[in-house]
């Protein structure tokens, strides 16, 4: 295991403070001895805090690598998360605090929420939409956003909501990968400032992706509509969000769904050129968000919780909408970036809101550090009892910070690891039991078997391994949409005869309390400021503009993002190189997957490291790019190629 190196020693632990344990929701271990004595009983439990419109008869059918949870069983997510709230007191309460980036703001309380997803969901109904077609969600961070997904969940449709920053090509290729029947868009969002345009994006993707009939499109109105310059509306096809909403019913009856009918499908990025289509099911992973969002971040009635992420990304999903409104919870949700108007907009937003809990990305809490404790200091920052992180390893000093200058050395922060595979939170402190140590993770929650492997499947016990889950829990993904196999071979192949371990492609290390510490991904995945981008997905992007013959995409560590995407490239004959075709290989990178992606460094060379079976060594590259002694080069067809990269790279920084 050399490539899981163990660099980090910390000794700094923080037991939760006596004052938060005392009134938390958990601050014993009965619930992990429940789980550990019978872990069907704990997740029936779990699941028994839903709503259901039908018991199952079943908890788990587990056909390794398959496994269906809640079979017979029937409820419905929006009605978990809206109507079950409008009987009493929380029917006013506001369920949205939404902030757009130009200042804009609306509250959306749980009755008018309900009110909007009900209307909504009979305009898609009447757009033909049907139990299981496919809707595509391509909208910046507004209410629309979640009452659409609440939306498609009352009737049954499935949801596949694209992060606004991707590309028109991005979009076309999960909507052809979803065959979706309707694309929910919007005029335009903001992004810095900048008007993103959505409409025109969509209208580009849509010239090839033949199964959608009908759009949709939110006017995000400020000042006044961003439409006119933005927007063309295609007769028969495009429909205004707000025209519908006006002739539309507001009653409509939440469809009863099987426990393991599909909720959402959500791409993410692997080790091919083509993303993976996530498949969540709907008791199983409601029974995952709603559990953990109560305990990992102790949930109360009067809490106001912002998880500042994306709806186009899973933490969205999981932690902004379905989590936090299954619990009845007020959340707030932010447009726009953190230093639009000016690098305090975060603390503004706690301080205007009165958030209690606060869950970020590290790569935007290194940017707080390097911005200076100046701007959140102009705030009243006395309301956060909670601070959580997610997305990527916290270091250790970067957690110290949030702890001290966010949190008020008062608040516990929890470091909480997961993926777009598990649905919700697998390891992450218990903010009231656990005591913290900067830059890990710590221990599974209740219900939750992870462990150490090495690559024969030996269980360790300490150091550097890979991170795997033996049991199956409630809110895994079933599958990959339309590939199967693909699943079967990515997540639980790893192991031969083993497919009942789950192989997430992290490595890490565990240390003498039994505590992880989360190194990064193992695989050919980059995480760039918390967004996953497969190495092979910038290097197809590459090969296809018309200089360039080869190209090999590696990580290289970067101050703020984590990674940054580095890119080595070898041009077809009559290319030459230059800092102009340096620019535009960067810029059609970010055409053609989204700015995300957009790789810092293009290195031009006149070949590429390869193995003698013709396998091109990333790591070689890796150490390059990082400016490392290179490591072992006896098994390259030809090792000169590495010195004249070496040389060169140096050369060129
Ligand atoms: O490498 C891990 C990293 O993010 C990956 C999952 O990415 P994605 O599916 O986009 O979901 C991100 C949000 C849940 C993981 O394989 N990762 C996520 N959280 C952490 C983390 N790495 C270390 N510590 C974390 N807390």
């Amino acid at each position: 295991m050399t490539e899981i190196r163990d660099l980090l020693v910390e000794t700094r632990s923080f037991p939760p403070p006596p004052a938060f344990a005392a009134q938390a929701h958990i601050n014993d271990r009965r619930l992990h001895d429940a789980a550990d004595a019978d872990f069907i009983q704990y997740w029936a439990e779990q699941a028994a805090t839903l709503r259901w419109t039908k018991p199952w008869d079943r908890v788990l059918d587990w056909q390794p690598p398959h496994a269906q949870w809640f079979l017979g069983g029937q409820l419905n997510v929006s009605a978990n998360c809206l109507d079950r709230h409008l009987d009493g007191a929380r029917r006013n309460k506001a369920a949205i605090v939404w902030e757009g980036e130009p200042g804009d703001r609306r509250t959306l309380t749980y009755w008018e929420l309900a009110r909007e997803v009900r209307t909504f969901a009979n305009v898609l109904k009447g757009l033909g939409v049907q139990k299981g077609d496919r809707v595509g969600i391509y909208l910046p961070l507004v209410p629309e956003a979640a009452i659409a997904m609440l939306a498609c969940a009352r009737i049954g449709a499935i949801h596949s909501v694209v992060f606004g920053g991707f590309s028109p090509e991005s979009l076309r290729d999960r909507m052809n990968d979803a065959q979706a029947k309707v694309v929910i868009t919007a005029d335009g969002g903001y992004r810095r400032g900048q008007i993103v345009p959505l409409k025109r994006n969509t209208d580009k993707a849509l010239e090839e992706c033949p199964t959608v009939k009908h759009v949709v499109v939110v006017q995000r109105r400020t000042s006044g509509p961003i439409t006119e310059a933005h927007v063309d509306m295609k007769e028969g096809r495009d429909h205004w969000y707000h025209r519908l909403m006006q002739h539309a019913n507001d009653q409509c009856a939440p469809e009863p769904m099987d426990a393991e009918d599909v909720l959402f499908i959500l791409y993410t990025s692997g080790t091919t050129g083509k993303p993976k289509g996530i498949v969540h099911t709907t008791g199983g992973y409601l029974t995952g968000a709603a559990s953990s969002t109560k305990m990992v971040f102790d949930l109360k009635e009067e809490d106001v919780f912002w998880c500042t992420a994306d709806v186009g990304w899973i933490t969205g999903h999981t932690y902004l909408v379905y989590g936090p409104l299954a619990n009845g919870a007020t959340c707030v949700m932010y447009e726009g970036a953190p230093d639009w108007p000016e690098r305090d907009r975060f603390w503004s937003i706690i301080a205007r809101h009165g958030v209690t809990v606060f869950y970020t990305a590290p790569t935007a809490i290194r940017a707080f550090m390097k911005w200076g404790v100046e701007h959140p200091r102009r705030h009243d920052l006395s309301t956060l009892r909670l601070l959580g992180s997610v997305g990527e390893p916290i270091n250790p000093e970067a957690w110290m910070w949030y702890q001290e200058h966010i949190g008020g050395n008062r608040c516990p922060v929890v470091d909480t690891w997961w993926q777009t595979e598990t649905g919700s939170i697998v390891i992450s402190p218990l903010p009231g039991l656990t005591a913290t140590k900067p830059g890990s993770a710590t221990q599974p929650l209740p219900g939750y078997s992870a462990k150490l492997m090495d690559a024969q499947a030996n269980e360790l016990t300490s150091g550097g391994g890979l991170l795997v889950l033996t049991k199956p829990w409630p809110s895994m993904l079933r599958t990959i949409w339309g590939d199967d196999a693909r699943y079967v071979e990515t997540y639980f192949s790893k192991w031969a005869g083993r497919p009942d371990l789950y192989f997430a492609g992290d490595g890490a290390k565990l240390d003498a309390d039994g505590f992880f510490w989360l190194l990064g991904r193992v695989d050919d995945v980059l995480n760039v400021a918390g967004h996953r981008i497969g190495t092979m997905e910038v290097e197809s992007a590459l090969v296809e503009h018309p200089a360039v013959a080869e190209a090999a995409v590696v990580g290289k560590a970067h101050e703020l993002k984590g990674q940054a995407v580095c890119a080595f490239v070898t041009l077809r004959d009559g290319f030459h190189k230059s800092s102009e075709l340096r620019d535009d290989l960067r810029e059609f990178v970010a055409k053609k997957i989204g700015a995300l992606a957009r790789p810092d460094d293009v290195l031009f060379s006149a070949d590429l490291p390869k193995t003698r079976s013709g396998k091109i060594m990333r790591r070689l590259l890796r150490d390059i790019a990082e400016g490392r002694a290179l490591g072992d080069t006896t098994t390259l067809a030809d090792p000169n190629v590495v010195a004249a990269l070496k040389e060169q790279y140096e050369k060129d920084e």
